[in-house]
């Protein structure tokens, strides 16, 4: 059944440029958005730029612009960064658009005369200096707990307490450095403590949608729970919602209540509407059918774990009691982090998705990698440099491009571009077309990682299909003109060339730019595929142009942020504690360490490796009743001779690797500087007199 699905990611605040969170979760929603497409579904994936609040208006007044003007100049960002990321929006919108605030208004008159919306009388901290109410977070003082001087007016970031700025010892104001008046003005609130709210929130939030999936990850699941209250809790209740502000503040005018604004909280979600109904307009949709409560549209919203409060409680809650159509799905995904941790311009770990691009590092291999990472749960993202080139180079490259550049260069030179499959094609088809039924429903589930996975095992099945066949003694027989290896030299590569095509169509969602290349250029076979196309053999190829590039590992100095003139102390500290020329590793547990397995081995023989100028093949000792295959890159620093006999160390329990002249079973230790020019050499380690070959380094 086709489905038509509503899809939109985190409205971004228009007073920053894209970091990569921001792309992770663009990358993330568009493989899903690809894939479902793929499938024949109907999909509008719209953003847009959240562009009020307070935060915005003091930042523009700060530069003497209008708000307006300073949310145009990130919006006009906006597009080259999703087009170079390959980020297939329909549309992207604004909240501070017409559209935005009749939906807005419309809702809240809709709460309104539901009875869901109250007034109330409050104090709050005032700037006299200023003129406006203060946000907590333009109020610091000490914490009330702790004496930590200068936490913020909502929680204190030294001991934890979270507390009303009101409780704050001496608060004063972060814009003009006084102390704040109290002083008493109406709100509006969200009576999100009406009964219902909850009863509706309980139900909502461990409910399924249409398609029998549950709204919510488990994990969300189980914070929902505990903001709602356990279920036989007959009390539980939340508290009502601020949801106005008072002017000056860059936002929507309530109806029927000059100088108060709505919360930006209020109304950045309906940017998601405002958003499909500018589409619908523009495509001439109908945009009332799409959101109409008892129609079939299916509403997914991507977003972040931080904004899981605003999404999964008051957005639902909202729209239920304005009478709309509530979301049939929002996907939480976590925090990109590099080596572990928050990503940290003085830590030298900061990744700007501008300077990504202006380095010239692909888009592709970044989404590649996303996907490899990404599963359903909301779990951070690591960013390893390390791993981002073994993925890319290895897999990407090493396992998948060079299918095609094998098999391609033999049909093209004697074949002319003709692919034929000598006998059965049945089982090649349902393998492939089984494959991509799996790999789909993995993408679907939004599991990328294990499709990832089931991708390169079959792109690994393809390779070892087509190093068995042998093709380059077959091709050897064609000079003596024989037919039958001539046929099994075409159909050969023919299978590995259709098993291409499949991994191409696999990898469309994540690749987009590449399969389409692919698809045109290299089979002629339009410019986009669906999942079915994956077991449709391919009959003709035109000559292969190169594909990918590989990462080379220099780029990762110039992509890394490093903290700038401005924060020149942090910079000279990195430069004077980075022993070795790069900075200690994040910190890991003991639990982290114990996984990696070092033994004594003894190199029992060293040879060189043929058409490799940095290998070393090393036979190694470990005690286990058989010798271990190493291959190691330290050709430069050594020979054979001086190796052989000599004890070292091994890692024992890393994953064997499959390397263009043969297996190697673990690595062996050796230092480094990391800049060349301070120091080249290679220095591999040798234990102690006593040390025997198996055993282990603690
Ligand atoms: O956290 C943020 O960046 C918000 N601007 C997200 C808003 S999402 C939606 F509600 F618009
Ligand atoms: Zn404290």
């Amino acid at each position: 059944m086709p489905r038509t699905i509503f899809v939109t990611t985190a409205l971004p605040y228009a007073n920053g440029s894209f970091h990569l969170g921001h792309i992770l979760e663009y990358i993330q929603a568009d493989i899903w958005v690809r894939c479902q497409r793929m499938a024949g579904h109907t999909v509008y994936f719209v953003g847009a730029d959240d562009a009020h609040g307070a935060p915005i208006m003091l930042k523009a007044e700060s530069e003497g612009i209008t708000p307006r003007e300073l949310v145009a100049r990130y919006a006009s960002e906006r597009p080259r960064y999703l087009a170079s990321f390959h980020i297939g929006f329909d549309h992207w919108h604004s909240t501070d658009s017409p559209e935005n605030i009749a939906l807005s208004r419309a809702i809240y008159r809709q709460l309104k005369s539901a009875g869901f919306i109250a007034r109330r009388t409050i104090e709050q901290f005032y700037d006299p200096i200023k003129g406006m109410f203060l946000p907590d977070r333009y109020i610091k003082g000490e914490c009330p707990r702790c004496h930590a001087k200068d936490q913020y007016g909502d929680a204190c970031e030294n001991c934890g307490a979270v507390y009303a700025p009101t409780d704050l010892i001496g608060p004063y104001s972060t814009l003009t450095h006084t102390t704040p008046v109290l002083k008493s003005s109406e709100h509006f609130f969200f009576r999100l403590s009406d009964p219902r709210c909850v009863a509706f929130l309980r139900e909502w939030t461990t409910g399924v949608n249409g398609q029998g999936e549950q709204h919510l990850q488990p994990e969300v699941q189980a914070k929902t729970r505990e903001w709602l209250g356990r279920a036989a809790d007959g009390d539980a209740h939340l508290d009502d919602w601020d949801i106005s502000r008072d002017a000056p503040y860059f936002g929507i005018e309530i109806p029927d209540a000059p100088g108060k604004f709505f919360y930006v909280w209020l109304d950045a979600p309906v940017g998601y509407l405002a958003s499909l109904q500018a589409y619908c307009e523009k495509a001439g949709l109908d945009f009332n059918h799409l959101i109409d409560p008892a129609g079939a549209t299916e509403q997914v919203h991507f977003i972040g774990k931080d904004i899981v409060y605003f999404h999964a409680l008051f957005w639902p809650a909202m729209l239920k009691f304005a009478g709309r159509k509530t979301p049939d799905g929002i996907n939480v995904h976590g925090f990109v982090t590099v080596n572990g941790q928050k990503m940290s311009k003085s830590r030298g770990t900061g990744i700007s998705p501008l300077r990504y691009l202006e380095i010239g590092m692909d888009a592709e291999w970044l989404r590649y990698y996303f996907a490899a990472k990404l599963n359903q749960h909301v779990e951070d993202v690591d960013f390893v440099a390390t791993d981002f080139t073994t993925r890319i180079n290895s897999d990407l490259v090493g396992k998948f491009v060079n299918i095609a550049s094998r098999a391609a260069s033999f049909i093209t030179k004697h074949f002319d571009g003709e692919l034929r499959y000598a006998g059965d094609t049945d089982a090649l088809r349902a393998t492939l077309s089984d494959t991509a039924r799996s790999v789909q429903e993995l993408f679907e589930s939004r599991d990328y990682s294990r499709a990832v996975r089931r991708i390169m095992a079959c792109a690994d099945d393809i390779n070892q299909a087509f190093d068995t066949a042998q093709p380059w003694v077959k091709a050897k027989g064609i000079r003596t003109a024989d037919a039958a290896q001539k046929a099994a030299l075409q159909d050969a590569c023919s299978r590995a060339l259709a098993g291409f095509k499949a991994l191409t169509v696999m990898l469309a969602p994540v690749l987009p730019a590449l399969s389409r290349r692919v698809a045109g250029e290299l089979f002629g076979e339009g410019d986009s595929y669906c999942w079915a196309d994956a077991a449709v053999l391919p009959a003709h190829i035109a000559p292969f142009k190169h594909l990918m590039q590989r990462v080379d590992p220099k780029l990762f100095d110039a992509l890394f942020e490093k903290a700038d003139a401005a924060g020149g102390a942090d910079a000279a500290g990195t430069a004077a504690s980075a022993p070795g020329g790069e900075a200690i590793s994040a910190t890991i547990q003991m639990d982290d360490f114990a996984k990696i397995d070092l033994r004594i081995a003894k190199i029992v023989d060293c040879s060189a490796v043929e058409g490799s100028d940095k290998l070393l093949r090393l036979s190694l000792d470990v005690n286990e009743g058989r010798p271990r295959q190493v291959f190691s890159g330290i050709k430069s620093a050594y020979s054979p001779q001086d190796l052989i006999g000599k004890l070292t160390v091994l890692v024992a329990n890393l994953a064997p690797r499959k390397m263009r002249f043969g297996v190697s079973e673990g690595m062996v230790l050796a230092a480094s500087h990391h800049d060349k020019q301070v120091d080249g050499g290679i220095y591999i380690l040798e234990p102690w007199p006593g040390a025997r070959p198996g055993m282990r380094i603690n």
